[in-house]
């Protein structure tokens, strides 16, 4: 199996995230399962990416959201397109960057520890398969560096899977 090593502290979110890139390469090379590499990669995520209180899949099951595999406290199993954060990535086919939480109109807190999110849809020839989300205890926790970079980790994972769910 492939051995998950240290992230080097760096000052640059840029080279963070192609540390980050590169490790989630090896871990997911090789294996199209499209559940397992969701499992790691959050697990991976969860434990490089500071401040976060969640981070997981939802896969599109017919016309909704259901929960895939994740790291944090229990969350809903189904979310509407159009509803929440999840939904609205899902609704406008790109990446939602949420400052603040209670901003948001029809957030749904699974935790409400959250305090800001960042949900980026996997996107396969224009059609949309789920969402990555990250959620955060920190109001403003996201910026657009770590929309680049977590667009670049789905990126990864759609190139290693199977989707056909
Ligand atoms: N906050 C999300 C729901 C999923 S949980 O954060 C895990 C949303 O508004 O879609």
């Amino acid at each position: 199996m492939f051995e998950v090593k240290d992230i080097p502290v760096s000052d640059s979110k840029r080279d963070f995230y192609a540390s980050l890139a590169q490790q989630l390469s090896g871990l997911l090379a090789g294996e199209p399962d499209a559940i397992a590499n969701a499992a790691n990669m959050s697990a991976l995520i969860y434990q490089f990416l500071p401040d976060l209180n969640w981070a997981g899949f939802y896969f599109m099951r017919g016309s909704e959201l259901v929960l895939g595999p994740f790291q944090g406290k229990t969350a809903c199993v189904r979310i509407a397109v159009g509803r929440g954060v999840c939904g609205a990535a899902v609704e406008r086919k790109e990446p939602i960057v949420v400052p603040d939480v209670h901003a948001f109109p029809g957030h749904i807190a699974c935790d409400s520890a959250s305090r800001s999110e960042l949900v980026v849809p996997l996107t396969k020839d224009g059609k949309v398969l789920g969402v990555l989300d990250l959620d955060s205890p920190s109001p403003n926790r996201f910026d657009e560096e770590d929309r680049q970079g977590c667009e670049m980790l789905v990126e990864i994972y759609l190139n290693a899977s199977d989707l056909t769910l």
